[in-house]
Parts: C-alpha cells; structure tokens; sequence
C-alpha cells in the first residue's frame, strides 16, 4: 500500500516528512515518482492525472488538495471511487483571515484611504460602526460558517445564502434562488464563497448586482468563473459598486492587458486567500484513511449529485 502526492512540490516534502512522523508505515511517493503503481491506495492532487484507475487500478481514494473540485472533470473519475476535499482547519483559518481582512476594508473605507494618499488628499470619511454595516455570505459551508463565525465577534449585520435551507447563530439565512433578491437588497460588502458548479458558474454579474444597494462592494474567493468580468468593470465605473477585492479569476492568471490589473477599485490577489497547510492537511488525510480502513463515514466526501 502506498500513497501518491501530485501538487505544489515544495508542500508535497512537507508532507513527506509528516507522513514520515506520523505514518511511518505508509510509503509516501511525490509524482512523478509514483513507486509502483498497483500499490497505490490513495492518491491526493489538485487535478488527478488522466486515466487515474487505468495508472493505479488499486486506487481507494481521491483526496483533492483544494477545497474546490471544480479544477478537474469529476465525471471522468469513476463513480465508485470516494472523492474527498481539503475542510481541513488550516484552509478554513486562512479563509477567516482574508475574508475579514476584506471585509474590513471595506468597512473602514482602506481602498478610498490608498487613493487619498496616492493623491495626497488628507479627508476624514463618516466611520460607522460595524452594527450598521450589513455583510451577506453566498455559500454557508465550512468557509462560509467559519467567515461568519468571525464577523459576528466583529458586530456586523450578517445573511447567508444557501442551496438548502440552514440555520446559522447570529445570521439571517437565505435559501435558493428565489430568496436571494432579499438577502442582496440588505448587503453592503458582499462575501462569495460558493463552490462552482453550473448553477453558480457566472453567478456573479449585472443582475445580480442590480440587487445590491448602490454603492456596495464585493469580496470575491470564490471562483473565477463566477464572475462575469464587464459587469464588474461597469458596476464599478457607474458606481453602483463602489470597490471589489478580487482573489480568484478566469483565466488565472490574468492577461497581462486586462483590465483588473490596474483598476483603481479592485483590489486584485493571486488566488492566494486560503492555502491548504500540510500540517492539519496530513492529520485530515490520515484520519480519513482510519475512517476508510473502518467504513466510517470520510470527512469532506464530495456529493457527486451535488457537484461539490
Ligand atoms: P462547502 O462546505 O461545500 O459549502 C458550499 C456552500 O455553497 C453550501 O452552503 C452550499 O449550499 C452553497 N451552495 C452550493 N451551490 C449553491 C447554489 N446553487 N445556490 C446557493 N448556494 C449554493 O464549501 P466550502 O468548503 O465552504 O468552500 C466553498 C468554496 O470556496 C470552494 O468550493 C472554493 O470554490 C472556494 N475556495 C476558495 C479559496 C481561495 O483561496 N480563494 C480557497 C478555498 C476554497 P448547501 O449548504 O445547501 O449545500
Ligand atoms: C483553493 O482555492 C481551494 O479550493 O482549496
């Protein structure tokens, strides 16, 4: 038995030396060293290689080093093989950083701050507090939770957005499509963090964003494809949004011409808002692999008919 890594090589020999640590037992190989094929039980990537049962026809398990899935062809794995994805506390605690880093910029007009001082413009702007400042969620999963978890410390306003109907402590929760016009008619600073499937696929765009109040802006980690590009730059250059921080995009990355690079209203990362941390990464996997090797039910089991 045998365990296959193909990602970020420079994480892959951290892994390597925690599996060393805590899983002596269990060869560790990083692709394109796959040691021998037909040992290999499990088998964790951002995108799996082609034909991944043909190559390792042992294969147990796919573990996605994402929290997303949508980076490879979930159709093209079989069906019986269990797909699990990163919901691991690193990736969720770096989600909660970004997400209220923005969010708070937002809140505490830092974009508008960064233009003054470029201009050399000393002007104070109203500061309210974070009780009157309304934040909307798209998506209350893990991340979701976790973001809404944290600005709730902060006092802020909070509604999720969901597929199906949840409770949330503390946030007014919206269900399905239907509902999500109210949800929008109350958000000022608007956090996405949807998986993207194809009914999210384009989600974000000038419908959308008519529902917002004027002057609201967006936090964008979910992903690329959910954004429809010239909706934002028109949002933006009409002011019915006021500023966008933008950490996912499609293509990544950008053209070098595109227009966001050098948007004075967008704050632009490069896909970098959470990152998958070996340490609770490799605790995760090898609990899952406990769970599996005792037909116990694996954590973050990827619901096909879902997509995510
Ligand atoms: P998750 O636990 O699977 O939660 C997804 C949430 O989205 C659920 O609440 C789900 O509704 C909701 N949802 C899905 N489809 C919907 C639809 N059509 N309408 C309304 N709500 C819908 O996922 P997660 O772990 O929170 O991660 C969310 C996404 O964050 C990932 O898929 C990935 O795209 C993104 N991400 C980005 C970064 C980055 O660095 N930028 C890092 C990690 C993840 P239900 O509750 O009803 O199922
Ligand atoms: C990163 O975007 C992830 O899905 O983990």
């Amino acid at each position: 038995m045998s365990f296959l890594y193909k990602a970020d090589p420079v994480r892959g020999m951290e892994w390597a030396r925690l599996f060393a640590a805590k899983a002596p037992d269990v060869p560790f190989h990083i692709w394109p060293d796959i040691g021998q094929a037909d040992r290999v039980r499990y088998l964790a990537a951002w995108v799996p290689p082609p034909d991944v049962t043909g190559q390792f026809p042992n294969l147990e398990i796919f573990f996605s080093t994402g929290a997303g899935i949508d980076q490879f062809d979930l159709a093209a794995l079989p069906p019986e093989l269990p797909v699990v994805r990163m919901a691991e506390p690193g990736i969720v605690a770096g989600m909660v950083e970004y997400a209220t880093m923005a969010v708070l910029a937002f809140h505490r007009d830092l974009p508008a701050y960064i233009r003054q001082q470029r201009e050399g413009r000393w002007a104070a702007h109203r500061v309210y507090p974070a009780s009157k400042r309304r934040v909307g969620v798209l998506g209350l999963g893990v991340l979701g939770c976790a973001v809404l978890g944290q600005l709730r410390t902060l006092g802020f306003q909070l509604s999720g957005w969901s597929r199906t109907r949840r409770q949330v402590d503390g946030v007014t929760c919206y269900a399905g499509q239907e509902e999500l016009p109210a949800m929008l008619t109350n958000t000022d600073i608007l956090v996405c963090l949807l998986p993207l499937t194809p009914e999210t696929r384009g989600i974000l765009n000038s419908t959308l964003f008519q529902h917002l109040p004027r002057g609201a802006s967006l936090v964008h980690v979910g992903r690329g494809a959910h954004l429809d590009h010239p909706a934002l730059l028109d949002a933006l250059e009409t002011g019915w949004l006021s500023g966008a921080v933008v950490d996912v995009t499609d293509p990544e990355p950008l053209p070098p011409d595109h227009p966001f690079w050098a948007h004075p209203k967008i704050l632009l990362t490069p896909h970098i808002a959470s990152m998958t941390q070996p340490e609770t990464a490799v605790e995760q996997v090898l609990a899952n692999i406990r769970r599996h090797e005792a037909g116990e039910p694996l954590i973050g089991l990827v619901d096909r008919s879902r997509g995510y």
